[in-house]
């Protein structure tokens, strides 16, 4: 039985199930021949109230002493700041990293990259929490020459909109999104779209190009805070709910990235209900994919870096963007109807 150091750091939503799951799932990574230990688990405050299965006693302030003896990171902390501080220096010394940070992905993406290359990030939660998307857009479908993505990618907008579509006001809707802790800390990345253009940024640099820049993505995000709930509800009753679309497509030769809220019919895998994601690819050889599922939430996220914890036991490296830019179809495949 070989021991692997883990050092965790956030025990928030994500890192509070990720430790769940752990504790559940022991016998698994036995059978893998690992005995995976904690080094701490590094939070702002460790006085805070946290669910009883959360080890008290490993909670500190300290990532040095957090890091030390780490031979993996797992990090579920959030933001650019700290998270990358403490991630950098990980990929430097050699220390593998799991993340479900796609802020951190995004907008670092030109100091984090070459650590990508060599295999040493695994970010499946990163992108539709723990409905896989990230192993398969960079593995089972590199066969293909891409020519259009289009995607529901941040759950608690699409849960506030299906709230709306029932009557409930956004408010509401929000605040019962954050209590079910699908929501950023910051719940404006949700709702202003960014946090649907970070992930896109990540699914461009796995299929499009490994230099996709973050600012081509921002700069033609909007979100969903100018809905009127009325236009919400007369969308949903004429059968085209609304819903805030990720897409990265080709015109005149070149990718773009856009993320606004658009009208899809009823039906559409994209029509998804509550805090359900969904992601359509489109390839030259397969033609249409759906992948489709829980896209936010503690459990269902931190299944995923579990599942990257796996994949490093077992031997496989993390996840790598595309090698070089493919090229882009010289005009969009699918036609949306946007929204003003
Ligand atoms: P969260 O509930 O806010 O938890 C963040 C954790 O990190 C907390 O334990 C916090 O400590 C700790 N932390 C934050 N900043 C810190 C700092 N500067 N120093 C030390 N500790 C710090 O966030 P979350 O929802 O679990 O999300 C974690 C990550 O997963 C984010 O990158 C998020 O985007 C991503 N993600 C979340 C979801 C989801 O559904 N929630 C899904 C996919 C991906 P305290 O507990 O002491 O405050
Ligand atoms: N806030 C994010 C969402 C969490 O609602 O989709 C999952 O990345």
């Amino acid at each position: 039985m070989e021991r692997l150091n883990v050092a965790l750091l956030g025990a928030g939503t994500v890192g509070a199930s990720f430790l769940k799951l752990l504790s559940e799932r022991r016998e698994r990574f036995q059978a893998l021949a690992a005995d995976v230990a904690l080094t701490g688990i590094l939070v702002r405050d460790p006085s805070r109230e946290r669910p009883e299965w959360v080890p008290k006693n490993l909670l500190t302030t300290d990532a040095e002493a957090v890091l030390r003896d780490a031979e993996v990171v797992v990090e579920l902390m959030g933001g650019v700041g700290r998270a990358f501080e403490l991630v950098e220096y990980a990929l430097g010394e050699g220390i593998p990293v799991i993340t479900a940070n796609k802020h951190l992905l995004a907008e670092a993406w030109d100091d984090l990259r070459p650590y990508a290359e060599d295999g040493m990030l695994y970010y499946e939660a990163a992108v539709m929490a723990g409905t896989p998307a990230v192993e398969i857009l960079s593995g089972a479908l590199r066969g293909n020459y891409p020519l259009e993505v289009h995607a529901v990618l941040n759950g608690t907008t699409s849960y506030i909109l299906s709230r709306m579509e029932a009557g409930h006001s956004f408010g509401e809707a929000l605040a019962e999104a954050q209590a079910k802790g699908y929501a950023e800390a910051d719940p404006l990345f949700d709702v202003a779209g960014i946090d649907a253009a970070h992930k896109l940024a990540v699914i461009a640099r796995l299929v499009a190009d490994p230099e996709f820049p973050w600012e081509e993505v921002r700069s033609a995000t909007r979100g969903i805070t100018g809905l009127k709930a009325e236009e919400v509800m007369r969308a949903a009753d004429a059968g085209t709910p609304i819903r805030l679309v990720a897409s990265l497509y080709g015109e005149g030769g070149r990718w773009r990235a856009a993320v606004r809220p658009v009208k899809v019919p009823a039906g559409h895998p994209l029509a998804t209900p509550g805090v359900q994601n969904a992601l359509l690819f489109r390839g030259d050889a397969v033609g249409e994919v759906v992948l489709t599922g829980p896209g936010a939430g503690g459990v269902a996220t931190a299944g995923a870096a579990l599942a990257d914890l796996v994949r490093l036991i077992e031997g496989y490296p993390g996840h790598s963007p595309v090698p070089a830019p493919v090229p882009a179809p010289a005009a969009p495949f699918t036609a949306l109807e946007e929204l003003g």
